[in-house]
């Protein structure tokens, strides 16, 4: 093993235990779990933490949406998500999840501490929130009654709660991003960052005593932490701070806080004043990346366009998924997922180029040489093109990672893997094998190759470790532990015995892949509805119905019946109360602010007191109901 050259500790969001995981949230994780490898590799002892951000008004809405309680339900998430994790071979030392005991009691020691500083009073909260993103919102912040990050309706929140001096932390805030370029990158986002602080911090809401599933405040316990504070806290937390301090004071600060960028502002701001006001040193860095979309735009459960990562390991393996992942799109920025793009880059890029290279080497080694590598023998310009090409892969890769620039880093190691292919159409070995040719130059041709690609089997070692160990196994290397240094010699290969193995990657027929691919993420819920319709009508019943478009001002659960939603609608000038039995699927808090379909001129009725003047049209879908607003109302997706 290398010498140690320091500590690293890199962590992932915790992610929400609100459904699945999609391929997205994977994307961050494969990234981070690359460079925990690639840390490792190159000697720092690394620390790479992951968990679950289980507490907040979303979770519990959602559990009780589903009629579980909540600790059931993100039990049971979490075990999914941990077991996707074992699935991509993700190689975390810790797991944390925000309902353990052990960061519960930190979190409230850490609440403690910045109350004791005098950084925490309390007062009333009246403005805006939005549950999806969890976040609060000013007046002036809200655009048209939708949250400025997620373009949903946010909800109007009134009630009494604590607060912390984030404004007190503006002038240090700024001064950091200013003055330390380093702290958050890429530019985009430091000046994304740089322009929010400017335009002023107001003191941050930090408890919440409208529902209870969260860390009670310490001095007063009708108030829950704001799932923020309780979920930046897990980076120390999970090391122990404050009551055991081992590995805080081994790892902390951070070396990089690796997030997508919507979250850049918690961990850039919140995060930083939380710890100056605890003195506490703050992360390293913090990398913003971007988002992996559809063609039709994010990724979201409810749009029922989520890829899911399992069906693709399933089919093509772990390996290739990473690869692709990491490949394809450039850190920082949004990219565009397609099956296609994905199956192109396998075929291409690791079929091809690395498959074939593999095979068709330990072939000729075999059949050229009895199975054994020989020694080099002479070398012309062709042969040192090759070599240097082969150690400066290692050096290049390692600058491109410094800078997570992952795609670089691959693309530098496929320059040598394209290198070699063409070195073996430039040299033509089964020429040189021929009774005429020239066994000495044969030689120091199948030695260069096998020396190649035992390099090219330490490049990709942090981001496709099984592919690097089948490679070694064919390249006779098995007994052999994968050092980066080596990756800087050319002249280890000599006597080693390789043994031919499976295909690594089997080529695969694109449209056939693509058809197989959409019938397993497709077809979507609607297409699978067995259709069990009334009666049919006849156009002059239908004709008497008279629709118009309303906007939902307010909702909330009717006070005597469990089913029933009370909406306020606004009609032109017109303002109505009208009830739907729609309480189990939706929340009153994601039906504010959307544009409906009424009704308008259907007889007035009684629902258990209230009058409901009225109908919103909702829609069955399969085993949910759907409601059914204009092509203008983009706000009703809920990841
Ligand atoms: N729980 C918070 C994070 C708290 S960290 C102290 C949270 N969770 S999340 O589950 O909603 O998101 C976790 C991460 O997944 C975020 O960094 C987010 O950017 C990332 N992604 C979710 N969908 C994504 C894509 N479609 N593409 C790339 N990353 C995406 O936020």
């Amino acid at each position: 093993m290398a010498e140690k050259k320091g500590t690293y500790y890199i962590t992932t969001p915790i992610y929400y235990p609100s459904s699945k995981l999609h391929i997205g949230h994977t994307y961050c994780t494969v990234m981070a779990d690359a460079m925990a490898r690639f840390k490792r590799l190159s000697g720092y002892d690394v620390r790479f933490l992951t968990g679950t951000d289980e507490h907040g008004q979303k979770i519990q809405d959602i559990a009780k949406n589903k009629n579980v309680s909540t600790q059931e339900y993100v039990d049971e998430i979490v075990d999914g998500i941990k077991e996707l994790w074992k699935t991509m071979e993700i190689s975390y030392d810790d797991f944390i999840r925000t309902t353990e005991t052990r960061h519960v009691e930190r979190v409230q020691e850490i609440f403690k501490k910045i109350y004791e500083k005098g950084d925490i009073y309390k007062g009333e909260y009246e403005g805006w929130y939005c549950t999806p993103c969890e976040s609060f919102w000013t007046e002036t912040q809200v655009e048209d009654g939708k949250c400025p990050d997620c373009g949903r309706p946010v909800q109007k929140a009134k009630e009494e709660a604590y607060f912390f001096r984030l404004s007190k932390y503006q002038d240090r805030l700024l001064d950091l991003f200013e003055n330390n370029a380093e702290f958050l990158q890429p530019e985009t986002r430091r000046n994304e960052m740089i322009k929010f602080v400017k335009q002023g911090l107001d003191d941050l809401c930090i408890s919440r005593s409208t529902f209870d599933w969260g860390i009670k405040v310490p001095m007063d316990e009708k108030h829950v932490i704001y799932v923020w504070l309780d979920a930046l806290s897990n980076y120390i937390t999970a090391l122990g701070y404050p009551d055991d301090p081992e590995l805080y004071e081994k790892y902390w600060p951070a070396d990089i806080h690796l997030v997508g960028k919507e979250i850049v502002r918690f961990h850039t701001v919140i995060w930083p004043a939380m710890l100056m006001s605890m003195d506490l040193p703050l992360p390293k860095q913090v990398l913003g990346h971007g988002w992996l979309l559809l063609e039709g735009g994010k990724m979201s459960k409810s749009k029922g366009n989520v890829v899911d990562p399992v069906v693709l390991i399933d089919r093509y393996g772990v390996d290739a998924l990473k690869y692709f992942l990491l490949r394809e799109y450039t850190f920082g920025q949004d990219g565009v997922y397609t099956n296609e793009v994905m199956l192109r880059r396998m075929n291409f890029d690791l079929a091809n180029d690395l498959g074939n290279l593999l095979s068709r080497t330990v072939a000729m080694i075999q059949k050229y040489n009895g199975g054994f590598v020989p020694d080099a023998k002479g070398s012309n310009e062709t042969d040192e093109d090759l070599k240097e090409v082969a150690i400066g892969a290692a050096p290049k890769v390692e600058e491109h990672m410094n800078k997570f620039q992952y795609s670089l880093a691959l693309e530098e190691i496929w320059v040598l893997i394209r290198r070699a292919n063409k070195y073996i159409d430039e040299t033509m070995p089964w020429v040189l094998a021929k009774e005429e040719g020239d066994k000495e130059k044969l030689d120091t041709v199948l030695h260069n190759l096998a020396e190649s690609l035992r390099i090219v089997s330490v490049l990709i070692h942090p981001f496709m470790h099984n592919t690097s160990g089948k490679m070694r196994k064919q390249l006779g290397l098995w007994y052999k532990e994968v050092e980066w240094e080596d990756a800087f010699t050319f002249d280890m290969m000599s006597g080693e015995q390789v043994a031919k193995g499976k295909q690594l990657f089997p080529r695969l027929d694109i449209d056939k892949e693509l058809e197989e691919l959409e019938k397993m993420q497709g077809p979507s819920e609607e297409e699978n509805i067995e259709l069990e319709l009334k009666p049919e009508i006849v156009y002059d019943d239908f004709d008497k119905i008279d629709f118009r478009v309303g906007t939902i001002l307010t909702a909330e659960k009717h006070p005597k019946a469990d089913k029933l939603l009370v909406f306020q609608v606004k009609m032109g000038t017109e303002k109505r109360q009208i009830i739907s039995g729609v309480a189990e699927d939706f929340t009153p808090e994601e039906m504010v602010g959307k544009k409906v379909i009424v009704v308008a001129n259907l007889k007035p009725r009684k629902l258990r007191g209230l009058e409901s003047k009225g109908m919103l049209m909702f829609a069955e879908n399969g085993k949910r109901c759907e409601i059914v607003t204009t092509i203008a109302d983009d706000g009703c997706v809920v990841d």
